[in-house]
């Protein structure tokens, strides 16, 4: 999500800094950000001088100082709330006070994450989905604390970029995740209860409408993303049965089937994407 985020903002004319924990992901991620921009000015989306204006607006760094100038940061990291939370505390450290701080969290409360700041009226969330340079939808998220200056600016950002804003309160999933997960979990169950194959279910969603079936999208968003923000809905309802996540995404994560960015999830891929 990181590179999708960066490529959205780069591409409209913003400088952006891609962090990622070391040389391997950060690679993973600008090979990503490079081959999403060949795959759109090979088909004709944008033209390809805007395509290298784009890249060459990204740098990657390993170093979280490089922050330091930055007008607002948006984490895309695991979707575990430790983690979250201190990546939050380092980055006050680095950055501006009128920085904004932002996550793309799926799931988690944005008032717990920020919970631990010295100034948590500079964080809120903004919740991109995937593919972040096509979907229109951002969720904008008010924590506890989020001032409204902050909600205004990272809503006008996000229209800036050619989005949509939504405000949403802080509540688990806020509200795409949360009308999601019995779209992902009545299909689990179809398929564990020997009902229909994933094939048929994403079929017959395709039929009614929808542009992916629920299996193709966890292949999409990956197993171990899709579970977490599963489990996360599920234990910030007090595990509530109707957010129960399913035994066979705990056997797919185990076995390494992650989906798309695996080679394997419920459907094979030919390559593992870059
Ligand atoms: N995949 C989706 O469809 C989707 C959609 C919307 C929101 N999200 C949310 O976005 C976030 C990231 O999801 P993703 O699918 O990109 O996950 P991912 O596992 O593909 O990527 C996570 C990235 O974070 C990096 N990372 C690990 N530890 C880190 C740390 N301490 N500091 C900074 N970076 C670190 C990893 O190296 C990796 O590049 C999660 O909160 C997820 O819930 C995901």
């Amino acid at each position: 999500m990181g590179a999708g985020i960066a490529q959205v903002a780069a591409a409209s004319g913003d400088r952006v800094v891609l962090y990622d924990v070391g040389e391997g992901p950060l690679n993973v991620g600008l090979a990503r950000l490079r081959s999403a921009l060949e795959r759109a000015a090979a088909t004709g989306r944008i033209d390809s001088d805007a395509a290298a204006e784009t890249l060459a607006r990204v740098t990657g760094t390993t170093d979280l100082a490089s922050m330091a100038d930055a007008e607002l940061v948006i984490e895309a990291a695991p979707e575990r709330l430790d983690l979250k939370q201190d990546i939050y505390r380092q980055l006050e450290a680095v950055v501006d006070p009128e920085c904004v701080l932002a996550t793309n969290t799926s799931t988690l409360s944005v008032g717990a994450i920020a919970g631990q700041l010295a100034h948590p009226e500079r964080a809120c969330g903004l919740h991109f989905f995937n593919p972040a340079p096509a979907m229109p939808l951002v969720e904008v998220v008010k924590g506890f604390a989020t001032s409204m200056a902050v909600m205004d600016f990272a809503s006008e950002t996000v229209r800036g970029w050619g989005k949509t804003p939504i405000v949403v309160a802080d509540t688990p999933g806020f509200i795409v995740n949360r009308v999601a997960r019995p779209f992902y979990g009545e299909a689990l169950r179809l398929l564990g209860d020997g009902v229909a194959s994933a094939a048929d279910v994403d079929r017959l969603a395709r039929d009614a409408g929808f542009p992916m079936g629920p299996f193709e999208l966890m292949d999409l968003i990956g197993i171990d993303v899709n579970l977490a923000a599963a489990q996360s809905v599920y234990d910030g309802f007090f595990q509530d049965p109707r957010f129960r996540p399913h035994p066979i995404q705990r056997q797919m994560l185990d076995s390494g089937r992650l989906g798309r960015k695996s080679g394997e999830g419920y459907y094979r891929y030919d390559s593992v994407p870059a």
